[in-house]
C-alpha cells in the first residue's frame, strides 16, 4: 500500500501541474482528495492493514493527502497571479495618473452672484418669475398696448394658446407686486427670449437682471444713487454712469444707463448698459386692478425700476469680442475662468 500512495502522489501531481486552468485544478481536486477518491479509499482500507504497519501506512497517508492539498493550493495561486499580470500587460504602472478635471462656475454665472450679492448687500431681495409667461404679465400690465412693435409676432415666441417666452424679466415687477405689499425691494435675474438673428451681439435667449423698488418717497435720486453704487462696487470704484433719457412704456421718466469704459489701449467709451426709470402711474394702477385693492395707489407709493442684459456686461467685464463665446461651450474659453 505504501507504494500505491507513492504511485498516487505522483500520478496526483503530475496532473496538477499540467492543469491550465481553474476548472481543471477544480476537477482535480474531486478526483485526487473527493469522496469518490482512491485517496480516500485507501483511508477506508487502513482496517486491513496489519497492526505493525499501520503507524508507517497513516504516515504515508497523511503525507500524500498534505503534498496533493499544497500541490493545488499553489497552482490556484499561480493561475490567479497569471490572470493578474495578463490584466495589466502593456500598461505602464509607474507613469503618474491622469488628473481629474475639476469643474468650475461658467463666467455668466460668476457675474451673476457678484451682481446678485452687491445688490442684497444693498438690501434688494431675489424674486423670480415664470419664463412662459401671458402677454398681461409681460406687456398689458406694463403699459404696453396691443399695438406696441414689441408684441409683433415677429419680436417675440408666441405658444399657439396666446402665452408667450418673456421677452423680458421685467414681468417679474408685476409678479411681485401680485402678491406682496409696499416696500418692496427685488431683485430678479434670468432668461428672456427674443426673436433676434444670432450674432456677436445678439442671442434670442438671453439673461436679464431685474431690479425694482417700491415706497412711499422713492425719487430719481435713489434710482442714480442705486445704480452708481452698485456699478461702482462691480466694475470699480471709478466707474463713471450717465443717464440719457429714454422711452419705455413702464416707465416714466425713462432713461438708458451708460458706463464709461477704460480698456487697455483704447480711449475711454461709453457703452449702454441698462434700462431704467420711475415706474409708470399705469403700472401701478393695472395691479391695483388685478388686487382689487389700493396698496400700490400712486398717490401714495412711487417706484424705480431697472433692467440689464448680464451678456452684455459679462462682454464689458471680461473683453469678450463675441457673444456667442458665452454659449458655445469651447473648454477652451471655459476654463479661463474656472
Ligand atoms: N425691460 C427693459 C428691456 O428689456 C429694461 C427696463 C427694465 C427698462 C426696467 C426700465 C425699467 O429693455
Amino acid at each position: 500500500m505504501l507504494e500505491e500512495l507513492d504511485t498516487l502522489k505522483t500520478i496526483a501531481l503530475t496532473a496538477v501541474s499540467a492543469a491550465a486552468d481553474e476548472p481543471a485544478v477544480e476537477a482535480a481536486r474531486v478526483e485526487f482528495l473527493g469522496k469518490k477518491s482512491a485517496l480516500t479509499g485507501m483511508g477506508g482500507r487502513m482496517r486491513e492493514v496489519p497492526p505493525d504497519q499501520k503507524g508507517a501506512v497513516g504516515a504515508k497517508l497523511n503525507e500524500v493527502r498534505t503534498a496533493i492539498t499544497t500541490a493545488i493550493d499553489e497552482k490556484k495561486a499561480a493561475l490567479l497571479a497569471a490572470r493578474d499580470a495578463a490584466a495589466v500587460a502593456g500598461i505602464d504602472l509607474t507613469l503618474p495618473g491622469r488628473p481629474a478635471w475639476r469643474g468650475g462656475l461658467h463666467p455668466l454665472t460668476q457675474l451673476q452672484d457678484r451682481a446678485v450679492k452687491i445688490l442684497r448687500g444693498m438690501g434688494f431681495a431675489l424674486a423670480t418669475g415664470p419664463e412662459v409667461e401671458t402677454e398681461w404679465h409681460c406687456f398689458d400690465a406694463l403699459n404696453t398696448p396691443a399695438d406696441h412693435p414689441a408684441r409683433n409676432e415677429q419680436d417675440t415666441f408666441y405658444f399657439p394658446n396666446g402665452w408667450l417666452l418673456r421677452t423680458h424679466t421685467s414681468s417679474v415687477q408685476i409678479r411681485t407686486m401680485e402678491t406682496a405689499v409696499p416696500p418692496v425691494r427685488i431683485i430678479a435675474p434670468g432668461s428672456a427670449f427674443r426673436r433676434d438673428e444670432i450674432d456677436a451681439t445678439h442671442l434670442s435667449a438671453f439673461t436679464q437682471m431685474e431690479g425694482l423698488y417700491i415706497a412711499e418717497n422713492v425719487s430719481l435720486a435713489d434710482l442714480k444713487g442705486t445704480l452708481e453704487a452698485f456699478y461702482r462696487a462691480l466694475l470699480g470704484p471709478k466707474t463713471r454712469l450717465r443717464f440719457r433719457p429714454h422711452f419705455f412704456p413702464f416707465t416714466e421718466p425713462s432713461y438708458e444707463v451708460d458706463v464709461e469704459l477704460h480698456l487697455a489701449g483704447q480711449p475711454a467709451r461709453w457703452v449702454e448698459i441698462a434700462g431704467c426709470g420711475m415706474v409708470d402711474p399705469a403700472v401701478f394702477e393695472a395691479v391695483c386692478q388685478q388686487r382689487g385693492d389700493r396698496v400700490y395707489d400712486p398717490e401714495r407709493v412711487t417706484g424705480f425700476a431697472f433692467g440689464m442684459g448680464l451678456e452684455r456686461l459679462a462682454m464689458i467685464l471680461f473683453g469678450l469680442p463675441d457673444i456667442r463665446l458665452l454659449i458655445e461651450n469651447d473648454a477652451r474659453f471655459l476654463q479661463q475662468f474656472a
